[in-house]
């Protein structure tokens, strides 16, 4: 284990007995028989814990804690102390340390509690981690917003970042919803607290509520231990509640209750916990459609819907297109140590002519795709799924000029549809992933034009 603990301890049996015990777990151990010496350690080595004496010649506990945060206030003081002084130990937890033993020191206790801190460190650095990573892949520098479609939505995004208000962005599969999200939180003032994701659509009913509210110990079958939910781990941040069209009407109830009262509980536990998580949902469903079949709750529509954003489909702001296709071009030619200067005129005419039923996810899967098998610095028309290089009938199309915009686009999604199936020998898994599309948005589909 790559952690140091520091032992402060005047009494030397005392501090021989507990350095032994803490490298037989494991840890580094550095060892001090008085305060200053314990100064020291720490101003010349990196100590994560110290286990500190409370009572010592020379200094007293609450002293040395002051003068070890002052010099790193990262580092974990345990104080051990004497039955009689608990007020004082109680004290010193003001001051910042931790947590206090009592002598004798019951060591099975101390492993415990060295075990949660060194966990909870973990825990804050990974979460610290991620966020770098987070922020660095979905800065907003990152997001590719040329049509004013799109920059108005960027605009409204950048605007309501600092509020608390609850945000609905709508919009077809992959045209960067969850993208959006993650600006909203990350340029806003809570962008130092987690960012937490829950996926409706991933999981069954019965999981769902546990997922978002948590649970105690017992509280169901298989629940063998006390979880927290997202609505807790998202706490100060905020809580992105996707495809929360999928979200069934027993649990709406509960989540318009959490919506209005800001309080909820843990499945089985009647303690109250705050919900101060910022809430942000999805959904690529018509959700008033759903309100007229009753199969969402307009006033939970409502309580979500504060902020609204819609992502309109790549196919009505086209000139993002090119942009888009440049960026991606970029990322993975880099992701694939290829050298791919950019992209003919055929190739990017073909580009332009799509229709993207899988939007910019879609876009995105092409230009990898392209990328991986071009043969060139410059990706040409071959380099593009024969999907593309039909775009010809699609002008076609539209100079019969007799209207009929969402018949053609239905017939052009099926015909693509098909050709896919048919490539991948009927196998929906490949076919979506051809289309660039969720398996679950093909089920969509297939249903949707009663095919089988
Ligand atoms: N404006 C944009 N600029 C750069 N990349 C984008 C943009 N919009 C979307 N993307 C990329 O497209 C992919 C799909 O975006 P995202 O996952 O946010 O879509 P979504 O609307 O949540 O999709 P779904 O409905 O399928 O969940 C991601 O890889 C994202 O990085
Ligand atoms: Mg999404």
């Amino acid at each position: 284990m790559d952690y140091t603990i520091l032992v402060v301890e005047d009494e030397p049996v005392q501090l021989e007995s507990l350095a032994g015990f803490l490298s037989k777990q494991g840890y580094r151990v550095v060892k001090a028989s008085h305060p200053e010496q314990a100064l020291q350690s720490i101003r010349n080595s990196a100590v994560d814990i110290v286990l500190s004496d409370f009572k010592m010649p020379g200094m007293s506990g609450v002293k040395l804690l002051e003068a070890i945060k002052a010099i790193n206030p990262s580092i974990q003081v345990i104080i051990m102390t004497a039955y009689g002084t608990v007020e004082s130990a109680t004290d010193a937890m003001k001051l910042g340390a931790v947590d206090y033993i009592t002598k004798p020191i019951d060591l099975y206790r101390l492993q415990v509690l060295i075990r949660n801190i060194v966990e909870r460190k973990q825990l804050i650095s990974e979460n610290r981690l991620l966020r770098e990573q987070l922020t660095d892949r979905f800065s907003v520098d990152g997001i590719i917003a040329e049509s004013s479609a799109m920059s108005q939505v960027l605009n409204v995004a950048g605007r309501i970042a600092d509020s608390n208000a609850s945000v609905l962005i709508t919009g077809e599969t992959g045209t960067g919803k969850e993208l959006i999200a993650r600006t909203v939180h990350f340029s806003g003032s809570r962008h130092n607290n987690p960012f937490v994701a829950v996926n409706c659509a991933a999981l069954p009913d019965t999981l769902l509520e546990s997922e978002l509210f948590g649970h105690e110990k017992g509280a169901f079958t298989g629940a063998d231990r006390q979880r927290k939910g997202r609505f807790e781990t998202a706490e100060g941040g905020t809580l992105f509640i996707d495809e929360v069209g999928e979200i069934p009407l027993s649990l709406q109830v509960k989540l318009l209750r959490v919506l209005q009262e800001k309080t909820f509980e843990r499945i089985g536990s009647n303690i109250s916990l705050q919900a101060n998580a910022r809430i942000v949902a999805a959904t690529n469903r018509d959700l008033e459609a759903m309100i007229r079949e009753g199969s969402f709750r307009q006033d939970l529509f409502y309580r979500l819907n504060v902020v609204s954003i819609r992502i309109p489909p790549l196919r009505e702001r086209r000139e993002d297109i090119p942009p888009l296709v440049e960026g991606f071009i970029r990322r993975f030619a880099s992701e694939n140590n290829k050298r791919i200067a950019g992209i003919s005129r055929e190739a990017m005419d073909s580009l332009m002519k799509y229709s993207y039923p899988g939007n910019v996810r879609e876009l995105e899967n092409i230009i990898q795709q392209s990328v991986v098998l071009s043969r060139s610095e410059t990706i040409m028309r071959n380099d593009l799924p024969v999907r593309l290089n039909d775009g010809s009938e699609i002008s076609d199309q539209v100079t019969s000029g007799d209207g009929a915009f969402t018949e053609k686009v239905e017939a052009f999604e099926k015909s693509l549809i098909l050709d896919a199936l048919g490539v991948s020998g009927q196998v929906q898994t490949r076919a979506a992933e051809l289309l660039g599309i969720s398996e679950r948005h093909l089920r969509y589909k297939l249903k949707k034009y009663g095919m089988k």
